[in-house]
C-alpha cells in the first residue's frame, strides 16, 4: 500500500466524475482484508488467490495480479486480470501457468485502487527432478472459538515448502458469545451463512499470514459442511441436507486456493487428487466425506452421526463392504500407489490405526469399542485400502490425518490381533490447531490395547513439522504451550524418523 494516497486520489477523482461520491469512500475500506492465499503447486504453475471485502463493491471488479521472482517486484515472471464477482463472493482464482518448477515466487493483487499484501509461493519440482529436501507440515481443526492460532505464527515463522490442511478448516456450530473469541451468526446452513464464517476465520492474522508463506494443499472433512454428514446425509437427516451441502462445497471453493476447475457444481465437487513432488513423493489426497456409506449403530434416539459401540452390539461394523471413500475412490486409489516415488504420502482426514477403547479379544472372539466415524467405523474398507497398497508394492507408505484432536503416532498393520504381523506402513495423524481434545485419562487407558501406538496425547493442540530426504521422513510434533493466548510459545512435542526402506515408526 505503498503509493496510495496519491494513487487513491487520482482514482477518486476518476471515479466521482463518473459515480459521484461512490469509489471515494471505497478507497478507504479494506478491501484485501482477508489476505491472500496460494495453493494446489504444479510444476508449472499455482493457484493464487484473495477475495474482495467492504461494501458497496460493484457486481464486477477487475483485479490485476502479479507472480515475480523477487519481492520487489521488478522481475515479473507473469501478470494478469481475473475478474471478480459478486456470485463468487468476490473470489479470485488466479492461475499463473508456465512457471518455472521448484521455484519460490513472490505475488499479489490490486483493485480499487489498493494492493494486497505481498505472499509467497513455490511451485512442485519437475516429474523426473531429484529432490533432495522437502519440507512439509500438517494441520486440521482450526475451531475458531477454542484458541488463538498461535500455531499459524509458528508455521509462517519457519515457512516449510507445502502446508497440507487437512480438513475442519470452518466449524459450522452457532456463535457462541460466552467463547473466548467468536463468529456471526447461528449454524451455517446457507451460502451467505457459510461465507460470512469463513470470513470470520480468516479475519485472523495469523491464519493469514500462514497462507501469504506457503502454498497450501486442502482437503475437508465433516465441519466444512456439517458434523458427521455422511455422503448426502446429514447427520440429522435433515431433508435440505443435499442444498446445505452444495451451499457448504461452494463457500470452500470460493475461499480456498484451489483451481477454477474444483468449483462444485450443485451439491458435488471433486477434491481427491495427487501430486509428484519430484521423483521424491507422490502426494495422494483423499474425500472420505462425500462418498461414505452412514456411520453404522448412532446413538439411541438419534438418527445418524458417530458413537463409540462395543463390537458385540455393532456387528455391522465388521460388513466388508463398507465404504468409507466410495466405491469409484477407492478403485481409483488403488492405481495411484507408486513404484517410481521413493515415498507415497497418503494425506486424508481421520486416524487410520485400529484405536479400541477395550480389549480388542476377548476369550477367542473379536471385540472391543470402536468410534464409528473413523477409519475404526469401516475396518473392511481399511483393509482394503492396505492390501492394495501392499500388492501395488507403494514405496515408502506414509499416511497423514487430523480430525482426532490429538497427536497420534503408529504403526499401521493388515491384522491388529496378530502381534507378529508385519507393520506395514506408517502414520502421523497431527493434532488440531485450536479444537478441543477429549479427557487424556481415556487415552492412556486405552494405549495397552493398542500396543502400535507410539504416541497419543489428546492434551496437546498444534501442527505437525517434516522434513522427507530420500532414506528418511523426520516429524516433528509441534505443540503450542497454551492456546488461549495468541502470543503462546510453541516447542516441540516430540520427533519421529522413519526409514524409506522399512516401514514403522521410531523415536528420533
Ligand atoms: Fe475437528
Amino acid at each position: 500500500m505503498r503509493d496510495l494516497p496519491r494513487r487513491s486520489l487520482l482514482l477518486a477523482v476518476a471515479a466521482s466524475l463518473a459515480t459521484p461520491g461512490r469509489i471515494v469512500r471505497a478507497a478507504d475500506v479494506p478491501r484485501f482484508g482477508l489476505g491472500v492465499a496460494s495453493g494446489t503447486p504444479t510444476a508449472q504453475g499455482v493457484v493464487l488467490w484473495t477475495r474482495l471485502t467492504g461494501d458497496e463493491l460493484p457486481a464486477e471488479v477487475p483485479v490485476q495480479w502479479e507472480l515475480a521472482h523477487d519481492e520487489a517486484f521488478t522481475r515479473i515472471a507473469a501478470r494478469g486480470t481475473e475478474t471478480a464477482r459478486a456470485d463468487e463472493a468476490h473470489s479470485v482464482h488466479a492461475e499463473p501457468r508456465g512457471l518455472e518448477p521448484a521455484r519460490g515466487y513472490w505475488y499479489r493483487f490490486q483493485a480499487l485502487g489498493q494492493r494486497s499484501a505481498t505472499g509467497r509461493t513455490r511451485t512442485a519440482p519437475g516429474p523426473g527432478d531429484e529432490v533432495r529436501r522437502f519440507t512439509f507440515a500438517t494441520a486440521s481443526c482450526q475451531r475458531y472459538e477454542h484458541g488463538h492460532y498461535a500455531a499459524w505464527r509458528d508455521v509462517a515463522g519457519s515457512p516449510p515448502d507445502l502446508v497440507l490442511f487437512l480438513g475442519d478448516y470452518i466449524y459450522e456450530y452457532a456463535a457462541n458469545p460466552r467463547a473466548l473469541r467468536t463468529t456471526h451468526g447461528g449454524r451455517t446452513e446457507d451460502l451467505p451463512a457459510y461465507r460470512q464464517r469463513y470470513a470470520d476465520y480468516k479475519a485472523d492474522p495469523h491464519l493469514q499470514a500462514a497462507h501469504a508463506t506457503a502454498p497450501w494443499i486442502l482437503i475437508w472433512d465433516d465441519h466444512e459442511a456439517e458434523n458427521d454428514y455422511a455422503g448426502l446425509l446429514g447427520e440429522r437427516r435433515q431433508p435440505n441436507f443435499e442444498a446445505q451441502r452444495a451451499a457448504a462445497y461452494r463457500a470452500w471453493w470460493e475461499h480456498q486456493p484451489v483451481p477454477r476447475a474444483m468449483k462444485p457444481v450443485g451439491p458435488d465437487a471433486r477434491i481427491h487428487g495427487s501430486l509428484d513432488w519430484g521423483r521424491l513423493a507422490r502426494i495422494v489426497t483423499l474425500d472420505d466425506r462425500q462418498y461414505r456409506d452412514a456411520q453404522v449403530c448412532p446413538r439411541p434416539g438419534r438418527p445418524g452421526g458417530s458413537a463409540f459401540p462395543m463390537l458385540a452390539d455393532c456387528p455391522q461394523l465388521l460388513e466388508p463392504a463398507r465404504t468409507l471413500l466410495g466405491r469409484e475412490q477407492e478403485a481409483w486409489l488403488a492405481g495411484q500407489w507408486s513404484r517410481e516415488h521413493r515415498w507415497n504420502l497418503l494425506a486424508q482426514q481421520t486416524l487410520m490405526a485400529r484405536c479400541s477403547r477395550t480389549a480388542p479379544w476377548v476369550e477367542g472372539k473379536r471385540a472391543g469399542q470402536y468410534w464409528t466415524d473413523g477409519w475404526d467405523g469401516y475396518p473392511g474398507a481399511r483393509e482394503r485400502l492396505l492390501r492394495g497398497m501392499i500388492e501395488a508394492r507403494a514405496a515408502g507408505p506414509v499416511v497423514l490425518g487430523g480430525d482426532v484432536h490429538g497427536n497420534f503416532v503408529a504403526d499401521l498393520k493388515v491384522d491388529y490381533d496378530d502381534e507378529r504381523g508385519a507393520v506395514v506402513a506408517s502414520e502421523f495423524c497431527g493434532t488440531s490447531i485450536t479444537s478441543d481434545g477429549g479427557p487424556q485419562r481415556l487415552v492412556d487407558e486405552l494405549r495397552p490395547h493398542n500396543p502400535h501406538l507410539h504416541h497419543a496425547r489428546v492434551d496437546e493442540r498444534g501442527t505437525t513439522r517434516f522434513v522427507l530426504e530420500p532414506g528418511r521422513l523426520q516429524a516433528e510434533l509441534r505443540v503450542v504451550e497454551d492456546p488461549k493466548r495468541a502470543d503462546s510459545p510453541v516447542r516441540s512435542g516430540g520427533r519421529y524418523a522413519v526409514e524409506q526402506a522399512k516401514p514403522g515408526v521410531q523415536r528420533a
